[in-house]
């Protein structure tokens, strides 16, 4: 297949995460786990919990002002802010609308992406989506997740995955520089809803005291299921992009997965045909911050030069949904 032509190209970057590293010997403390355990069965040593005070805007809008000063954007020059979290600061309004007006992004039309730990690729996707309609010019994607708001501290089955942080891109038309999104392919499937979900707090199960008392609102996890789904879809999403943009596995210079475990991720690896050499880690820092883990993982390997000018990166997520996603990306 010949490869497409990208019509919007990732002028900047960023990242932010809280000072607040919360090892798994602090875990053990509390909870009946090791780090033993956590470290042979996640690949996680430690991860950022976000202090009392600081939400979901406070991470995405810092992460935003990165990205638009490598970018050289102006806030009045956004057209459109696309945020993605699983932990909204509120139910309404949206957390973009929150993050709009502490940037001062006053001319962007600003809403949430829920699609998990996906929530990033979906974001680039639909804001390539308005580049290509002519809809807009400068396009902020900002993932925001304060994991840790809706973790059940005492299930050690789940407490010891997550992490907070927040990410962010600028999208700009290519013009035809041959730079940014080659393809995508994105997906969804609702029957698995409840692999992973909150099932209270919403208007099926409305906030009581019961539900409450019983952790309804907190995320609910079968962590076996979710963990062969995730394998199964992730391969597959990589090898779709990658036909679709006519490479094969050679081409790709960085695989970014989904930093969930690194068991999931060697596996995707493995079956996408990349040697772990390609394949960008940070799990073992900040286990798993959802969509914004997707962000964070592209912007540190930036930094640390494993992309450049001219590489192929290939991206891949799976979340609740459940939903899941790759993209390959020249820069
Ligand atoms: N410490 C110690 N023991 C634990 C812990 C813990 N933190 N958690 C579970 N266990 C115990 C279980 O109780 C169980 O004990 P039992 O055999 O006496 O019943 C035993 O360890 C094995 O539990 P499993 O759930 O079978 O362990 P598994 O090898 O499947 O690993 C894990 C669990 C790490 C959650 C894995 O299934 C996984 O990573 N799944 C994917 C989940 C995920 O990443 N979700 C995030 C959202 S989706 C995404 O981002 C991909």
């Amino acid at each position: 297949m010949k490869t497409p032509t990208p019509i919007a190209e990732i002028a900047g970057t960023g990242h932010f995460l809280p000072d607040n590293v919360v090892t798994n010997d602090d875990l053990a403390k509390r909870l009946d786990t090791s780090d033993e355990w956590i470290r042979t069965r996640t690949g996680i040593r430690e991860r950022r919990i976000a202090p009392d005070g600081m939400h979901a805007a406070h991470l995405g809008s810092e992460a935003a002002k990165q990205a638009m000063e490598e970018a050289g954007v102006e806030p009045g020059e956004v057209d459109i802010l696309i945020v993605s979290t699983a932990t909204p600061d509120r139910w309404l309004p949206s957390t973009a609308c929150d993050i709009q007006a502490i940037l001062g992004c006053d001319n962007a039309v600003a809403f949430d992406v829920m699609a998990a730990c996906t929530g990033h690729i979906y974001g680039l996707s639909m804001a390539e989506g308005y580049i290509a309609a002519g809809r807009a010019e400068v396009a902020l994607v900002v993932a925001a997740e304060k994991m840790s708001a809706i973790v059940d501290w005492t299930d050690r089955t789940t407490a010891v995955l997550f992490g907070d942080g927040g990410g962010a891109a600028v999208l700009r038309p290519s013009n035809g520089s041959g730079r940014g999104i080659v393809s995508s392919h994105l997906q969804s499937d609702g029957n698995l809803a409840e692999l992973l979900y909150r099932p209270g707090g919403g208007a099926i199960e409305p906030i009581s005291q019961s539900m409450l008392d019983n952790g309804r609102h907190l995320l609910h996890m079968h962590g076996r299921e979710i963990f062969k789904n995730a394998v199964r879809s992730m391969a597959e999403a990589c090898d779709i992009a990658m036909k679709k943009a006519g490479f094969t596995s050679s081409d790709i210079d960085l695989l970014v997965p989904h930093q969930a475990n690194i068991r999931i991720i060697e596996a995707t690896a493995k079956y996408a045909g990349l040697p772990m050499e390609k394949v960008f880690v940070n799990v073992e820092k900040y286990g798993n911050m959802s969509s914004a883990t997707v962000p964070i993982a592209f912007h540190e390997a930036r930094m640390e030069g494993l992309i450049g000018e001219g590489s192929n990166v290939l991206t891949v997520a799976f979340g609740a949904g459940l939903t899941w996603g790759a993209m390959t990306i020249r820069m």
